[in-house]
């Protein structure tokens, strides 16, 4: 079965369709850049582009980076404009895509899912947590197998900072730090995080995932187990698609 997976990011809009059998893009994935302001309005309007890219009639399910309750409203908005704060997502999405069934859930989130049904924490049990490293440090906490929704553990405090201001991707490239000194603000906040979780395992997605030979090497004295994601930034189409099937159930 195919269902459509979109993710919406601080910096782009892409989506494919996604084979659920497989856990894996049915065809190569669509992007568009994300309108700055991200406002509802020109969100919508990218995430409509890349649907009729391939000329898509069915179910979407949609990630959003932010807290996302009932399955529609937008709680939270870091890295897209605040007007989304309160927005009915459900709604909007599906208004724009001529009345197609949609899904919202958090990116994070979504991207745990895939990861514990298709990637790095299949067969898993005890406390997994996937952490996103992109715009922000999103998070997905898992016990055994079992999604908490909406942790947001990116805006624990960490030495007087929001710690995805520190330790996020972005982070990394505005302040033009090197590997090892961006992965050492990362040891200090898994540690942070391990501190009140104490999990068995650490997924670490988002782009970086793909690049983990560059900092993970560096990263020590944290007790859990460390692992890429496997489906590395496919993770959030996949498990959006995912989180509509199970909707639609
Ligand atoms: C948001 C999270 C999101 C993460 C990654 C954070 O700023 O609060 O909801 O999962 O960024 O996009």
């Amino acid at each position: 079965m195919q269902i459509f997976g979109l993710d919406i990011g601080g910096s782009g809009i892409k989506g494919a369709p996604v084979d659920l059998d497989k856990g894996d893009l049915a065809q190569e994935r669509h992007k568009v850049l994300t309108p700055h302001p991200a406002t509802p309005d020109g969100v919508a309007d990218g995430v409509r582009e890349v649907v009729e890219h391939f000329g898509w009639t069915g179910p979407v399910g949609l990630t959003f980076p932010g807290v996302v309750t009932g399955g529609s409203t937008i709680r939270t908005a870091a890295n897209v404009d605040k007007s989304w704060v309160d927005t009915d997502a459900r709604a909007l999405f599906s208004e724009r895509l001529g009345g197609h069934p949609v899904t919202v859930v958090n990116d994070a989130d979504a991207a745990g899912v895939a990861e514990m049904h298709f990637g790095a924490g299949r067969d898993r049990k005890g406390t997994v947590i996937l952490l996103t490293f992109g715009t922000g440090i999103g998070s997905a906490l898992f016990v055994d197998g079992a999604l908490v929704p909406n942790t947001e553990l990116g805006h624990l405090e960490l030495h007087g900072h929001d710690a995805e201001k520190r330790a996020s991707s972005k982070a990394r490239e505005d302040e033009e730090l090197t590997w090892e000194h961006w992965a050492h603000r990362v040891r200090k906040y898994l540690a942070h995080v391990e501190m009140l979780f104490s999990p068995e395992l650490f997924i670490i997605g988002g782009g970086v995932s793909r690049k983990a030979q560059k900092f993970l090497p560096y990263i020590e004295g944290v007790k859990a187990e460390i692992v890429p994601a496997q489906l590395q930034n496919n993770a959030g189409i996949v498990g959006a698609a995912m989180h509509a099937a199970d909707t639609a159930r």
